[in-house]
């Protein structure tokens, strides 16, 4: 019996890079994205690693649908092993233009999406001899606040931060048999990345002690560990990987 693996935001990125990863790693994937194109390439190239793969269309924000879709994985495999919350995306607004629904959609797609699914998904876990994994996508903005270019600022910023206090406190309360962690990614080469630094990229890479932006595999292959490593002792944290960045 393979574990299980929900990847939200996984049809491509840093989420496509976890599913991969995941994949590599002997589990069946779960995919839940706004994009269904790319779902279902990124589907085809977890086939192509033995996985089965389930895909749902669903906006992360959505509550119900949240408890709906576990309510049908798990009926469809009956344990749940792993939740890499990472659906999300920036939010470049400050605070003279954005509205109040602009910063409530950015805390719900951000923050509210990782309360969702550990909502749907805790009480699985917990029933699981072996409990489960989660580890929700931060970001470096959440300790260093939003930049000051169009990439994020404090709608973004705060809902990430946000995700390092529910991932503190619920390692409290879900441990010892569920382990939760975070990962606060600097700048990382994804579509989206791609789009918002192309332009700064070389004044970007002056201030990175590593000399590059990340790859979503940089990323990705600390999500993997964090979710499989046998032996865990670690829960409750956040993790930068950002090559050591001191100029956002
Ligand atoms: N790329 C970076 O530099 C960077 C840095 C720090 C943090 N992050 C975080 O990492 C995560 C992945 O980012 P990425 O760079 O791979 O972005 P991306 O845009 O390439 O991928 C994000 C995926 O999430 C999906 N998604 C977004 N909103 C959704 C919603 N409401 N419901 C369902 N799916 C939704 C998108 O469709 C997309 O497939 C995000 O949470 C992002 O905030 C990224």
């Amino acid at each position: 019996m393979k574990p299980v693996a929900i990847v939200t935001g996984g049809a491509r990125g840093i989420g496509r890079a976890c599913a991969l990863a995941l994949a590599e790693r002997h589990h069946d994937i779960v995919l839940i994205d706004l994009r269904e194109p790319e779902m279902d390439t990124t589907r085809l190239e977890l086939e192509a690693k033995g996985s089965k793969v389930l895909t749902f269309a669903a906006d992360v924000s959505d509550f119900t649908r949240a408890h709906d879709i576990v309510d049908q994985i798990y009926s469809q495999w009956n344990h749940i092993d792993v939740l890499v919350n990472n659906a999300g995306g920036p939010n470049p607004k400050g605070i003279l233009e954005i509205t109040e629904q602009e910063f409530d959609r950015t805390i719900s797609v951000n923050l509210k999406s990782c309360f969702n699914y550990i909502h749907a998904i805790a009480p699985i876990m917990l029933k699981q001899e072996h409990g489960g994994r989660i580890v929700s996508m931060s970001s470096l903005n959440a300790l260093s606040g939003g930049v000051t270019s169009a990439v994020s600022k404090h709608s973004y910023a705060a809902a990430k931060a946000g995700i390092l206090g529910l991932t503190r406190s619920l390692a409290k309360e879900l441990g010892p048999l569920i382990a939760i962690n975070a990962i606060c990614p600097g700048v990382i080469k994804t579509e989206i990345g791609n789009d918002l630094t192309r332009s700064r990229e070389p004044e970007l890479i002056k201030g990175i002690a590593l000399n590059r932006l990340g790859n979503p595999k940089d990323v990705a292959e600390l999500v993997a560990f964090l979710c499989t490593n046998k032996e865990m002792f670690i829960t409750g944290q956040h993790f930068v990987v950002d090559g050591f960045q001191w100029v956002c």
